[in-house]
């Protein structure tokens, strides 16, 4: 296999290029790209839609299904990257195992790594009962009979009781997700659950509800040293806000106790150790008081990160890029700031952004608009960003910088 450590970088578009494949090219992807091209790496950008946000600043852009495992084959097969860099969950996983231990490309962080999270069963039996990292009580069920027997409990087994939040296995920003507090609502949150999952419609986990203080995102780096062992570094914590399942604002630093602060890269640590390879990891966890509990993990950036495009030296889209190509990262905090998103507010094919002028005449601000070719009302189009003396200040300037941008139907 390829170890990109030992790789010297090459000429794009030529027989010495370093070829990056990103499956998935939204927001999170367009900037990892972004990135690789500073670096003079070769980039091929895969979503399932033309004219992706990542796919507008790749060498190459390719429309395909992910989830099919024959078709993402022949892809790479045909590309031939030396890395493949996975920005979504929904992909056909077994195949980049495969691919992985045929020495065809190395999958960023690993292929178990992917496979692993994109199902919410196999990376939380590995936290809680592997690694023995302290979770939200759950349980998983393929019924609503066996739904309503988790909650309830028996004789034998304690319930997960009330309230507590339901997921479809394979979702993600919340999708088919609900918090519910009585036997009445259960119903009602199986059936939203199967509606709202992405492959394997009958199957949840019931967690129980954490009453937390504050919640954060603790972006994770395993990169390697100059003496070739991998490292692992932290950025300072994100704190973030979200509605609904969706991240609507986020902040960095957030202040934490010693106590929780170390309890946090505990298992940031070890999570991350468990999954293994390099690149970024976006570490999810609830904390109350001194007390945190471990929620879940993307091995890749993390939306709440975009803070980072303001408020570190390099942002965890750079930081991503020289990890997997085995240089060396500074996770250091530049200044505080925030992130706040710009929603599309209508249903709509192309849009216009009235109102970016008062957007960025907000001090310390900033703007990232991704480019998507069509608009949802609760698609995220873009990002507003603000840095300040102190993350309080950069949180009501970016919200104030993303109120002032108003999409319409062009
Ligand atoms: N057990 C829980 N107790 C309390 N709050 C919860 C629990 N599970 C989820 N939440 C809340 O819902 C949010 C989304 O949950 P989770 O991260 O599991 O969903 P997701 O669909 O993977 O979202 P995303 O893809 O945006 O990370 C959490 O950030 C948290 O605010
Ligand atoms: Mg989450």
């Amino acid at each position: 296999m390829q170890d990109p450590a030992f790789r010297p970088l090459g000429t794009p578009l030529s027989p010495a290029a370093t070829r990056v494949m990103l499956l998935g090219a939204g927001e999170l992807g367009k900037e990892v790209i972004i990135a690789l091209q500073r670096l003079g790496v070769e980039t091929i950008a895969v979503d399932r839609y033309a004219n992706a946000p990542g796919q507008q600043v790749a060498h190459r852009a390719h429309v395909i299904d992910m989830t099919d495992a024959a078709r993402l084959r022949e892809l790479i097969e045909r590309e031939r990257p030396a890395l493949v860099v996975p920005e979504i969950e929904a992909l056909a996983t077994p195949a980049l195992i495969e691919i992985e231990r045929e020495g065809l490309a190395t999958v960023i962080p690993t292929a178990r790594a992917a496979w692993l999270t994109m199902n919410r069963e196999g990376i939380r039996r590995l936290a809680a009962e592997e690694l023995g990292l302290p979770t939200s009580p759950y349980r998983f069920a393929d019924s609503l009979e066996a739904l309503r027997a988790a909650i309830d409990g028996d004789a034998s087994t304690p319930g997960i009781g009330y309230p507590c939040v339901i997921k479809p296995v394979m979702s993600s920003s919340g999708k088919g997700q609900s918090k519910i507090d009585g036997p009445d609502e259960v119903e009602a949150a199986w059936q939203y659950a199967a509606s709202g999952g992405r492959v394997d419609a009958g199957r949840i986990i019931v967690e129980g509800f954490i009453r937390f203080d504050y919640e954060i995102t603790l972006l994770t780096v395993r990169a390697r040293a100059a003496d070739g062992t991998i490292g692992t570094q932290f950025c300072d914590p994100i704190g973030h806000l979200q509605e609904a399942g969706d991240y609507v604002e986020s902040w960095q630093p957030h202040p934490m106790s010693a106590a929780a602060l170390e309890r946090s890269r505990d298992i940031a640590r070890r999570v991350t150790d468990a999954l293994g390879g390099t690149g970024i990891f976006g570490v999810e966890l609830f904390v109350c008081g001194d007390e945190v509990w471990f929620s879940e993990v993307s091995p890749r950036p993390h939306d709440t990160g975009m803070v980072t495009m303001i408020s570190q030296h390099q942002s965890e889209f750079e930081l991503h890029a020289r990890a997997i190509l085995g240089l060396p990262v500074d996770t250091s905090l530049r200044t505080p700031g925030a992130s706040a998103v710009i929603y599309g507010g209508v249903n709509a094919g192309a849009l216009v952004f009235d109102g970016v002028t008062d957007a960025l005449a907000v001090p310390g601000s900033d703007l990232r608009l991704f480019g998507k070719p069509e608009s949802f009302e609760k698609r995220r189009m873009g990002v507003a960003l603000a840095r300040a003396g102190d993350a309080e200040t950069a949180r009501a300037n970016a919200k104030l910088a993303a109120s002032k941008v108003k999409p319409r139907v062009a």
